[in-house]
């Protein structure tokens, strides 16, 4: 009788939970610093599409694989750029958004192993890095008088 009564509880308690204000999604925790995302994730992610793209495109499976891993890292990283705590005011969501878009294309680019389509995106995925560095890395673009 015991068990039933404490099951029957988390029962009714559970609903509860799910409909705070706040809901689940807030339970998330950032983990990574900016540098650290920038270092560890996004750059490398970005930095091999390129290498491929330089190289003449992903030439079996395995680096077509590769390739979406990569693609699919870099969009959804626009999303970890998002997140409560990392989102800065201004363009940063839209910026943000950039990394989303080019990732995503290169991701369809590599369902379809479409090695034109995958080159012709390498201005794209360098403008997504530039567009908010320039706004948000001052020491490194020094905004110009
Ligand atoms: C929406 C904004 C945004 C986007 C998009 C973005 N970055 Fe960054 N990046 C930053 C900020 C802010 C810093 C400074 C981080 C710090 O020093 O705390 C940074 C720093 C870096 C650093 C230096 C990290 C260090 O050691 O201090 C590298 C490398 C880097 N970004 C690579 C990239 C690449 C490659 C891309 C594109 C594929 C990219 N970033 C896209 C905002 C962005």
């Amino acid at each position: 009788m015991r068990t039933i009564g404490l099951l029957s509880m988390g029962v009714l308690l559970l609903p509860a939970g799910v409909t705070t204000a706040q809901g689940p999604a807030e339970s998330y925790q950032p983990v990574a610093t900016m540098a650290q995302l920038m270092v560890d994730i996004i750059h490398p992610a970005s930095n091999d599409i390129l290498l491929v793209i330089n190289r003449g495109g992903p030439k079996d499976d395995t680096e077509w694989a590769a390739l979406r891993r990569n693609a699919m890292t870099l969009a959804e990283s626009g999303n970890l750029l998002m997140m409560r705590g990392r989102v800065r005011e201004g363009d940063w969501i839209k910026d943000a958004k950039l990394l989303v878009d080019v990732g995503t294309a290169a991701y369809k680019a590599g369902q379809a192993k479409d090695a034109n389509t995958l080159a012709g995106l390498t201005e794209r995925v360098d403008a997504a890095c530039v567009t908010c560095h320039k706004q948000y890395r001052p020491n490194v673009h020094p905004r110009t008088p």
